[in-house]
């Protein structure tokens, strides 16, 4: 049994952090970030907000949109790197706040990759049987982990959640494959030293910031352009496509450069782009349903199309997902 997106919603904080306060903060400027990142500005939370505030709007939204109520829901998903804590994980606080109360559910970390890793098991747990609605959501407050004197990073973050409900598909609508890889060799280059069991916290990691993200921006551009394309290559390969028969291009939003030159090398022109990465930053695991919602929004997503939607993230995680689109 194939599972098909239900519905879907998206939030975002209403607070907006633009590059003309970054100019405040940092030594940039908006003609550098927009030019290197296409990034103008993104949304950020107020102190105190945290994932599952953001999750639990999104994750109401998709659940109503679906026509359906929260003890309809069998499983939630939660893909972050930002928990509200280490545990209980951010799928129980969700589950609590929305009265999903037959639901089960458990947080899945794969950086910017959890969205379309998190739709893969989601997707799959209907196929088994084990599941009739699971709520999938990919939320991140990556303000909370961001260095604000840090320039090579703190311009591409921002805050925000998109959630889905999945459900049996009908007709030739859903789900059809996906392609996943992982990297472990690049751990380095992107990730968030203290605050594991590595180096838990004490005053050295506070001292030293090592609670923030640390990236070798430059390794991380290389690999995701390299790998998004090919990754994308075998998952199209496989189900017999070509460029030709993707309708919309729907990538995690890391840096315009990137998107751009995965969808060039696919042989995609432009107009088959969806990319709002100006508007919302890297948002994590919420970039792919803030950029679906776009695309509905402005009528560049409709019933029937054939959706490719790819991610690379930290880890390196990489990750590409073919869905007909029938909502
Ligand atoms: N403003 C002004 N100058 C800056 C800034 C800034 N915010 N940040 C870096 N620079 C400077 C650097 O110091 C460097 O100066 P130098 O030449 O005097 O040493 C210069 O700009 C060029 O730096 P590069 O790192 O070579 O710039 P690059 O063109 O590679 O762009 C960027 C940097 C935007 C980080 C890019 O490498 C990138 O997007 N990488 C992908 C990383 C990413 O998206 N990571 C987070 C997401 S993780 C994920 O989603 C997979």
């Amino acid at each position: 049994m194939r599972a098909e997106i239900k519905s879907l919603a998206t939030y975002v904080p209403p607070r907006l952090l633009t590059n003309a306060d970054l100019e405040k903060l940092v030594d940039t400027s908006n003609e550098w970030i927009m030019q290197r990142t296409g990034i103008r500005e993104r949304h950020i939370v107020d102190p105190g907000v945290a994932t599952s505030d953001l999750a639990k709007e999104a994750a109401i939204g998709a659940v109503e949109r679906a026509g359906l109520t929260p003890t309809d829901i069998d499983l939630i998903i939660v893909g972050t790197v930002t928990p509200d804590m280490l545990f209980p994980s951010t799928a129980c606080l969700v589950q609590h706040k929305i009265g999903a109360r037959r639901a089960w559910g458990f947080d899945l970390s794969a950086a910017c990759s959890a969205f379309t890793y998190a739709l893969t098991v989601g997707g799959q747990m209907i196929s088994a049987g084990a599941a009739r609605h699971v709520l999938v959501i990919g939320a991140d407050v990556m303000s909370s982990i961001i260095d604000y004197t840090d320039r090579a990073t703190c311009v591409l973050f921002g805050d925000g959640a998109g959630a889905v409900v999945l459900g049996p598909a009908n007709d030739d609508y859903g789900i059809l494959d996906f392609e996943h890889q992982v990297d472990g060799s690049g751990g380095p280059a992107l990730c968030m030293a203290a605050g594991g069991s590595r180096l838990p916290a004490s005053h050295d990691t506070v001292d030293n910031r090592l609670h923030y993200v640390k990236q070798d921006g430059q390794t991380v551009f290389k690999f995701a352009v390299r790998n998004t394309g090919d990754v994308c290559e075998r998952l199209l390969r496989r189900n017999n496509l070509t460029a030709g028969d993707i309708d919309l291009f729907v990538s995690h939003q890391a840096n315009r450069r990137i998107i751009m030159s995965a969808a060039e090398r696919l042989g995609l022109p432009e107009e088959k782009v969806i990319i709002n990465i100006e508007r919302f930053g890297n948002t994590t695991a919420a970039t792919i349903p803030l950029a679906l919602n776009d695309a509905v929004l402005s009528g560049k997503l409709k019933r029937g199309q054939t959706v490719l939607l790819t991610s690379v993230g930290a880890g390196f995680t990489v990750g590409a997902v073919l869905v007909r689109w029938g909502l």
